[in-house]
């Protein structure tokens, strides 16, 4: 086990209380199962006054984070989005299946146009079979930055949790905050050819902690009782960063992981990519007295410490895990440079030796298109896509320790809007592997409108003959940080007709171009065919 003192880099404090008087409850009312949950949001700047700097940021309903959807499994949910500010805007419900509602999945150019402002569009879906915490966020340009916040479903009425009761949940989201517009910044870096600048300050539900300037008292705190056990739902609603969490002399028991129950597994500390979320269960059990909640960025010396936990998440239950494949895919991921195309180099081709930064699935950096692809493919308009992804590499090699480089010169990748079609039903396997053109790192994948089953995981080079799969309790996730020059292999069945996007959930991969785009089609009857648009869809 890698020591923590001498790995884990502090970068954020934020405190736990504990302390002995008594204090309230706080413990989310919800009514009875089976209901429909009406929420308005609007979308509204706020003016806040962080880190020395006073700056508006775009927000829901002006809360930062945003409001907290509570629902209970099996309900529908109906949220109407009003853009009252002067961006674009769409919302992702991130891990909600949205089993026959591809139209309000949120990310813009791929199921729908941007929200512009002075626009509405209601999204609804159902929260079928899911419950556990799941967060919504912005999927429009980087406004997730700030646009954010937590989806929590109960189980069923009467329906416990399979553990103990806790004394009391809480919500801790981890977040970046930049003192920059984020749409505009998003638009000077993709101009420049390189990576952005990382976050001015790494966050815990909003607060930098005393670490920052003028942050002493801009801090999360919770208060605890001895004795008692506290669940907190954790949110990597981070952008482009991983980020470890741990509490001072504390343990974490982690029984939950994007929203599904694991066996209970007891660790130092956590690893939280953006788009994951995890249920831990803490005890109060250290003398009175203050202990800090700390982030800390995921550094290349931490590999050990990632699989470890990866290792320890079980699915708590025996999964409905396929046993037969009939879609075998791999696919590659990793960083690329491309040659400069530009007049003005200096501007445009600041990245490794005068090329230009991409990212790629099966060496293809995916380009977004200027409507939506599941409008082009549900009204078939010709030329906005085309379905010729690879399912697999076009050159096999030594992905990890034989891949090109030599920036820009063998680096390069190619650029299209390429989707990847599946029969309905179709059970599927899928390899993701790291490469190491460039350089090896950890890629939280996300795939929207599904969960998988993590089959298996390893470092170097995937090998069938040498893979061992975990087909009885794999974890069952939405987002796969798949090891740093290492691999991970994923099942599911391709039963949500649509057009879903697979992406690395890091906004600088994602933004050149590590995507692609999953078209299931419909199946038979009404059960298994995607239903017609809402009438209040945007137009681009
Ligand atoms: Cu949470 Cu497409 O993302």
């Amino acid at each position: 086990m890698v020591n923590l003192v001498t790995t884990f880099k502090h970068v954020l404090i934020s405190l736990l209380y504990l302390c002995a008087h008594n204090m309230l409850h706080v413990m989310a009312q919800w009514s009875k199962g089976g209901s429909t949950r009406f929420y308005d949001f609007k979308v509204q700047m706020l003016e806040v006054n962080k880190l020395c700097n006073t700056r508006n940021i775009v927000t829901i309903n002006q809360k930062y984070p945003g409001p907290v959807v509570y629902a209970q499994e099996d309900d529908r949910v109906i949220v109407k989005l009003t853009n009252e500010s002067p961006y674009n805007a769409t919302i992702h419900w991130h891990g909600v299946r949205q089993m026959l509602s591809c139209w309000s999945d949120g990310p813009s150019y791929i199921t729908q146009c941007p929200v512009q402002p002075g626009q509405t569009f209601t999204y609804e879906f159902t929260l079928t079979s899911q419950k556990g915490t799941l967060f919504w966020h912005a999927h429009f340009s980087w406004l997730r930055a700030t646009v954010y916040g937590a989806l929590i479903i109960y189980p069923k009425t009467g329906v416990p949790y399979p553990f103990k009761q806790p004394y009391e949940e809480h919500i801790v989201i981890l977040g970046e905050y930049w003192l920059q517009d984020l749409v505009q910044l998003e638009k000077t870096v993709m101009a420049s050819g390189t990576s952005g600048p990382v976050a001015d300050a790494y966050t815990i539900n909003g607060h930098p902690g005393p670490k920052y300037n003028c942050s002493a008292n801009d801090v999360y705190k919770i208060d605890v009782l001895p004795g008692k056990t506290y669940m907190l739902r954790l949110i990597g609603a981070l952008l482009n960063m991983e980020s470890f969490f741990s509490i001072a002399n504390h343990k974490l028991t982690i029984v939950e992981a994007d929203g599904e129950y694991t066996k209970p597994f007891t660790t130092d500390r956590v690893m939280l990519g953006p788009g994951h979320t995890l249920n831990v269960l803490v005890m109060a059990d250290q003398k009175i007295g203050r202990y800090s909640m700390a982030m800390g960025p995921y550094m290349f010396d931490d590999n050990l410490a990632v699989k470890t936990i990866m290792d320890g998440l079980r699915s708590l239950e025996v999964g409905n895990v396929p046993k037969e494949i009939d879609t075998n895919l791999f696919f590659t991921i990793g960083i690329n440079v491309n040659k400069c195309g530009s007049k003005t180099p200096k501007q445009n081709c600041q990245g490794v030796h005068g090329g230009v930064m991409a990212a790629s699935m099966n060496n293809n950096s995916f380009i977004k298109p200027d409507i939506p692809i599941l409008q082009a493919y549900y009204d078939h308009i010709k030329g906005h896509y085309t379905e010729d992804f690879p399912g697999s590499p076009l050159k096999f090699y030594d992905f990890v320790n034989g891949a090109p480089n030599s920036p820009p010169n063998n680096t390069g990748s190619t650029y299209g809007t390429r989707t990847k079609v599946l029969e309905y039903g179709s059970r599927v396997q899928l390899i993701l592997q790291d490469t190491g053109t460039l350089s090896t790192e950890n890629h939280p994948i996300h795939l929207h409108g599904y969960s998988f089953y993590v089959i298996g995981y390893g470092s170097g080079n995937y090998n069938p003959q040498t893979a061992s799969f975990n087909l009885v309790d794999p974890p069952y996730m939405n987002t796969i940080g798949v090891p740093v020059g290492g691999w991970a292999a994923i099942r599911f069945v391709a039963d949500n007709p649509g057009v879903w996007a697979m992406h690395c959930h890091l906004e600088i991969h994602f933004d050149w171009g590590l995507s692609v785009a999953l078209i299931v089609k419909n199946g038979k009857g009404p059960m298994e065919t995607l239903p017609h648009p809402p009438p209040d869809m945007p137009h681009c």
